[in-house]
């Protein structure tokens, strides 16, 4: 499973990217307005940094107009992924971008026949929603396992994208269900990283290496 940073944040992914992880990003229209800064300059940036999948989010609530605003972001880069809400226009969407060549994936997944007819529409990428899931008391983690088994079980290559990621076991959850990719925010990537047996045992080679005679 790859792993995708969930942000619109240019220093974290630019931190994110460094440590080597991380092969794509992706954002969404509340992550773009936390940063309070123009839609297509981040976008920009981020091709910059991160070479692979950067997805996009389309606002338009039509084709016609998802078509459109599409058009003008594969301008920016040749990684942009359009992102495409999932609903009868996103379909419809998604079925002319894949006809013209044009990388999607379809989000706000909360079911698996969603996530079918979305591949079916000929989608890159579905993004079903773990944490929020969960949230209202559901499995997010279950509907993981569910598409994943039907994506294979059909020979369908649209990829699964684990999205709303809250925990490091989320990622985990993702890789087991069999995800091809989880997009995970900064903290939680950050949070992946440590462990407590860890830190106590680099504590303690250091301690341990002041012993060794030095010549
Ligand atoms: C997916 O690509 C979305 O950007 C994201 O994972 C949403 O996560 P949230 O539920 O934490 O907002």
């Amino acid at each position: 499973m790859r792993l995708f940073i969930d942000t619109a944040n240019t220093d974290h992914i630019r931190q994110a990217n460094d440590l080597g992880v991380i092969c794509g990003v992706t954002t969404n229209p509340s992550l773009i307005a936390k940063e309070g800064r123009d839609f297509v300059e981040v976008v920009k940036e981020i091709t910059e940094i991160v070479d692979g999948p950067i997805s996009a989010e389309v606002i338009s609530m039509d084709a016609e107009g998802m078509l459109k605003e599409a058009e003008e972001l594969v301008k920016i880069h040749k990684n942009i992924v359009i992102k495409i809400p999932m609903c009868a226009e996103g379909l419809k969407a998604a079925s002319k971008m894949s006809k013209k060549g044009i990388k999607t994936n379809v989000t706000l997944i909360f079911s698996a026949q969603q996530a079918l007819l979305a591949a079916r529409a000929g989608a890159t990428y579905v993004s079903p929603f773990v944490g929020r899931l969960d949230d209202v008391g559901a499995h997010g983690v279950e509907l993981l396992s569910e598409i994943a088994e039907i994506f294979a079980l059909h020979n369908i290559d649209t990829q699964i994208i684990a999205a709303s990621i809250r925990t490091p076991k989320d990622i985990v959850l993702a890789a087991q269900a069999g995800c091809d990719i989880a997009t995970v925010p900064f903290n939680t990537l950050m949070k992946s990283i440590e462990h407590p047996l860890t830190t106590q045992g680099i504590e303690r080679f250091l301690k341990d290496w002041e012993s060794v005679p030095k010549k």
